[in-house]
């Protein structure tokens, strides 16, 4: 089941879609937000409150890569592969990224600080190379102001 605040900010967006099924990515988000990931449990209870089957939500869960269907650390850190960023140095960022955490994209960090995971084009290639953590966007990053960024995430 949904908790009280859960649904309460799912109201809220709620008042601005004709349908309820119209917000199911929101709603996702929303839940996301509080779970930190979307279990079929969480699928289970949007899709109770929306009216909708976890199968259908799970379609449109696996098309966006900032809704997540598998457990995440505290903190997401996504690294832009796409051409800009690969030109502009990935591939030394994404070694120092890994060497630092000692993780490899799409693990989870022993402290469960911080999930690596490769993403697609940040529309922010004018500083590539380009990662983003949790919903903050960096870019001209180096491998030596990396470890500045994760300092800001405990
Ligand atoms: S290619 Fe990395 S932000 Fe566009």
């Amino acid at each position: 089941m949904l908790s009280a605040e859960e649904k309460a900010e799912l109201d809220r967006e709620l008042q601005q879609y004709p349908a309820r099924q119209s917000a199911c990515i929101d709603a996702m988000k929303i839940v996301q937000r509080h779970r930190r990931w979307l279990s079929d449990e969480a699928l289970r209870d949007i899709g109770e409150y929306l009216g909708m089957s976890v199968a259908d939500l799970d379609g449109v869960a696996t098309f966006y890569n900032l809704l997540f269907r598998k457990p995440v650390g505290r903190h997401v850190v996504m690294i832009c592969d796409s051409v800009t960023c690969w030109i502009m140095g990935y591939e030394k960022l994404r070694d120092t990224l890994m060497n630092r955490l000692g993780v490899s994209l799409g693990e989870t960090t022993s402290d469960d600080r911080f999930t690596v995971l490769p993403i697609v084009c940040l529309g922010n290639c004018d500083k590539a190379p380009t990662l983003m953590v949790d919903r903050d966007t960096y870019g001209n990053v180096s491998p030596e102001t990396v470890e500045e960024i994760l300092a800001r995430y405990k």
